[in-house]
């Protein structure tokens, strides 16, 4: 498949089927993160692959008390709930970290969040590229970043201490989604 091909064709899969993604096709999918660039080729990431029925299933439960948690506390956790069940039926979550990036809730020197800027852009570069690839196998995918909701609860089931920065859904795909819109040129670009 063309790159522009699978630029273009790329959705954010919500359904998947039961059958389950090998682990060279995860391996692969990993490989084309790994090869993106990075500020610095700092290479700011640690993915962590969560897949099979058990592991699944202790997944959903920290996802579902960070929710609940988070909602305790009086904080908003918007589509978490819906996020949570396409994990639950993806037969496969990364989740990406960043080991050396700090958590949110403390505070921030001007220089680490310069640095964090950088090393997010990378990690986003990353996530793009194990996207595409997947598209390219065949595969579905969505990118999350409602795993922030139970921030704490997932990380401490995965024994991770560095920044959870996003988690990415895989598998082959049950839905065929209509392209979103998107904002033409005419309207995010100005040429200077
Ligand atoms: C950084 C980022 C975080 C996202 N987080 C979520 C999420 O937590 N749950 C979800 O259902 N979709 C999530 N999405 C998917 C977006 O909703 C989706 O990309 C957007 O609506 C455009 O649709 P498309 O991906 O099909 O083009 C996320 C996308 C990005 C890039």
């Amino acid at each position: 498949m063309e790159i522009q091909e699978a630029i273009a064709a790329r959705r954010s899969v919500r359904k998947f089927t039961d059958r389950p993604v090998g682990e060279e096709t995860v391996n692969a999918v990993l490989a084309a993160a790994i090869l993106a660039p990075s500020g610095k080729n700092r290479q700011p990431w640690r993915f962590v692959v969560v897949a099979g029925d058990e592991k699944r299933t202790q997944m959903i439960r920290a996802m579902r008390e960070g929710i609940t948690d988070t909602k305790a506390r009086g904080m908003e956790t918007g589509s978490a709930i819906m996020t949570a069940r396409v994990m639950q039926h993806a037969p496969v979550t990364i989740f990406v970290f960043n080991p050396e990036g700090v958590h949110p809730w403390t505070s921030h020197s001007v220089g680490q969040t310069f640095l964090e800027m950088v090393d997010t852009q990378s990690i986003g570069a990353a996530i793009q590229n194990m996207l595409l690839v997947a598209q390219d196998l065949g595969l579905g995918t969505l990118w999350i970043c409602d795993v922030w909701s139970a921030y704490q609860q997932l990380s401490a089931w995965l024994g991770e201490s560095g920044q959870l920065v996003a988690a990415v859904a895989l598998g082959y795909p049950a839905e065929n989604p209509d392209a979103r819109p998107r904002r033409p040129l005419s309207e995010v670009v100005r040429w200077f």
